[in-house]
């Protein structure tokens, strides 16, 4: 468990991405799931929820996650969008009674706060530096209007949440390097861009979590100062991490 540390009440928000669910994984996290009530007030879901993004492999992902003790909101990730069955994927989740994000919001009051998840599956481009431009092919350009869109319709969203006690920011791309140490260099622009970050920093966000980086590390934080986790699965190695998160106004740094 982590988070920040206060006397006051918490929001306890559950996050794992990058689970890759098939037939031959229900089940292996459903002990761990139904436990959720007693630590966490909600189940956030990064993305890669599937393996090929299937119909047929997200009716094993609602079979794992629906019917839990809190509510469950997820992002897809790069992985559920490669069969080209997203509307099939993403109604199959939310028939479960998953709530599926896509540079929309969800709201949940537990605890008497209120708790904001603002969720997109963000794109790549590149950190500080080494980040590709709206330059040159138009092919280029359609990959670069595409993070800057999404990093836009993320901002938008975080800044409209900004009343809530807690806000969290939901993708499956990273905003920043610090949580790709592990993978490669060479594969930075395809695992996050920096605009993510700049999305996250342009309003009071609390916390922000993603996948994706398999390989990567837990911990890292923005240029403003935003906590950010990688939950990908094989990253955290347990069903779920587990963050507490004091409203704005209780906050105390935590280093990373
Ligand atoms: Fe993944
Ligand atoms: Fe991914």
């Amino acid at each position: 468990m982590t988070g920040a540390q206060g006397s006051g009440p918490v929001v306890r928000v559950a996050a794992v991405g990058d689970v890759h669910i098939d037939q031959d994984v229900v089940g292996r996290y459903r002990p761990a799931l139904e436990q959720l009530g007693g630590c966490a007030d909600v189940l956030l879901l990064a993305g890669d929820l599937t393996r090929h993004g299937t119909a047929a492999e997200a009716a094993c992902v609602a079979r794992e996650f629906r019917d839990l003790p809190v509510p469950v909101i997820a992002v897809l990730g790069n992985h559920d969008y490669h069969c080209d069955q997203v509307p099939a994927v993403t109604s199959t989740l939310r028939d479960a009674g998953i709530t599926v994000l896509e540079c929309e919001t969800a709201v949940v009051e537990t605890s008497g706060l209120t708790l904001a998840v603002v969720g997109a599956k963000g794109f790549g481009g590149g950190f500080a530096g080494r980040h590709a431009s709206m330059f040159g092919e138009p092919e280029m350009k359609a990959f670069i209007r595409t993070t800057c869109e999404v990093s836009d319709r993320l901002g938008e969203g975080l800044r409209a949440a900004a009343a809530c006690d807690v806000v969290v920011a939901l993708t499956h791309y990273s905003p920043v390097p610090d949580t790709l140490v592990g993978e490669p260099l060479e594969i930075y622009p395809f695992l996050g861009s920096y605009l993510l970050a700049q999305a996250i920093d342009s309003a009071p966000t609390t916390l922000a979590v993603h996948g994706h980086a398999h390989k990567g590390s837990e911990r890292g934080m923005t240029a403003g100062g935003v906590r950010v986790r990688n939950v990908a699965h094989p990253v955290i190695k347990q069903a779920y991490s587990v963050f507490n998160l004091s409203p704005r106004a209780a906050q105390i740094p935590v280093p990373t």
